[in-house]
């Protein structure tokens, strides 16, 4: 048996967590098994790295250590929680993943694609989403949200550049490989959204049933 694997992409303040709620209830009332988790975390450990990777320190973090954390945390989750998931045929919705990766570390710090892809295969194997949601905003709408929640993590502190390049990140991605990827318009009105993602259910649910 084997689940499938589905995740959430895209800014701050794009609608991630308010959607994924939202995703699980409509797949749980259609009898699926879902198990919601969230990157970087997902168990007590990979937690501990996400706050060493979200919390502002006077020494600034080198960007091959940033990348390096976040493969670590995702090594841990993948091994606790992940992998026996799909293992037992659940449905994984998970709230970033390796394309945050890609547009993070790759398309806002400027490491390479290689670099990472290297990271890739050496913590996934040949494990990849089996479809990814990409939550598409301009960059002031989803900063301005994101603002409007409170305190700056230390990712919300980088300018516009960072989060222009990594808003380009993912709808480059998303076109290089369309099967994969549906992107959504997220500077719409909530009701919007969720009613584009009540339009996709039916290949979602199509998909989760194999
Ligand atoms: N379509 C929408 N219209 C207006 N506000 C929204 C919309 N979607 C989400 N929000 C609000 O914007 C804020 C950010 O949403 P959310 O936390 O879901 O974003 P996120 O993508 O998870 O961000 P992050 O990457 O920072 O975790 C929340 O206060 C949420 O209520
Ligand atoms: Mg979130």
């Amino acid at each position: 048996m084997s689940g499938l694997f589905i995740t959430l992409e895209g800014p701050e303040g794009a609608g991630k967590s308010t959607n994924r709620e939202f995703l699980a209830e409509r797949l749980r009332a259609q009898g699926i098994e879902v198990l919601l988790t969230r990157e970087p975390g997902g168990t007590p450990l990979a937690e501990r790295i996400r706050e060493l990777l979200l919390t502002p320190s006077d020494e600034p973090m080198a960007a091959d250590t940033e990348l390096l954390l976040v493969f670590a945390a995702r090594a841990q989750h993948l091994t606790q929680v992940i992998r026996p998931a799909l293992a037992r045929g659940c449905v994984v919705l998970c709230d970033r993943f390796t394309d945050a990766t890609y547009a993070y570390q790759g398309g806002g710090r400027g490491l390479s694609q290689a670099r990472i892809a290297v990271l890739e295969n050496f913590v996934q194997g040949d494990l990849r989403p089996d479809l990814t949601l990409v939550f598409d905003l301009p960059v002031e709408v989803g900063l301005a949200r994101a603002a409007a929640r409170g305190r700056l993590d230390r990712f919300e502190q980088e300018g516009r550049g960072f989060f222009e390049a990594v808003r380009q990140t993912y709808l480059r991605r998303a076109s290089e490989e369309p099967r994969r990827y549906r992107i959504l318009n997220a500077a719409q009105s909530l009701s919007q959204v969720q009613q584009d993602l009540d339009a996709m259910l039916g290949h979602i649910v199509e998909l989760c049933r194999g």
